[in-house]
């Protein structure tokens, strides 16, 4: 399925500030907000539209309004909760799971710890995780969303390599991906170059 790359010169823009260094927690916080409505605005692109007869205060017409499945937003904790506000904001009527998962330091596997989605599983799910680095943090979490019944899964990230983007396209080859940026690749602790940092801690202000 398709990769989609979301290079408006705003979000571009705004990346470049919360890759800096210098950057605080509030103000990286606050653009990673921002970008997650640009990027929410291309994720919801192709929604299907149906017409409903409206009138208003001139004349009736045919309205266009969204139609077809309705929306799960899953973040994967800790990182993928920045995301979710921008979405919520764009898609009022959208569900939130919950997905609990931390890369161990050392073997830099996905862990699981936490997993809560409502109950129907005929919505789109839209999974958001700022970091796509190697993709195992990504894979098993949609995997886990399919063994659950999940069908219609999308993946939104910010900054990704091109490692991690391989591992979710040979894995997941029916899950589209959003990014807002492929980076060079990952460094020896498979920490994205030049990335960002530790997402979870700059969105947090735990480090
Ligand atoms: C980060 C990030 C992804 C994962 C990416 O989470 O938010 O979930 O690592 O790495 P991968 O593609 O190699 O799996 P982290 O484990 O640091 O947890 P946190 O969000 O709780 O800080
Ligand atoms: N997790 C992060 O938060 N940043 C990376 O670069 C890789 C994994």
């Amino acid at each position: 399925m398709a990769l989609h790359i979301i290079d408006h010169p705003l979000v571009q823009h705004k990346l470049s500030i919360m890759r800096n260094k210098e950057t605080s927690t509030m103000k990286f916080r606050q653009l990673l907000h921002e970008i997650s409505l640009f990027m929410g605005y291309e994720v919801t692109r192709d929604f299907p539209i149906t017409y409903e007869d409206i009138e208003t205060p001139l004349q009736k017409m045919r309205a266009p309004k969204i139609s077809g499945k309705k929306v799960v937003i899953a973040p994967i904790l800790r990182a993928g909760l920045g995301m979710v506000d921008g979405l919520t904001t764009l898609i009022p009527s959208a569900r939130v799971g919950h997905i609990g998962m931390y890369r161990d330091e050392e073997t830099c596997q996905p862990v699981f710890y936490y997993y809560k989605m409502p109950a129907n599983k005929n919505r789109l799910v839209i999974v958001t995780d700022p970091m796509l680095a190697t993709g195992g943090s990504a894979c098993d979490a949609i995997s886990r969303l399919k063994e659950d019944g999940y069908k219609t899964i999308r993946l939104m990230c910010l900054v990704a390599s091109p490692q991690g983007v391989k591992a979710v396209q040979e894995k997941h080859p029916d899950v589209d991906i959003y990014l807002a940026s492929m980076d060079e690749g990952l460094n020896d602790k498979n920490y994205i170059l030049p990335g960002l940092g530790d997402a979870g801690d700059r969105i947090f202000g735990t480090r």
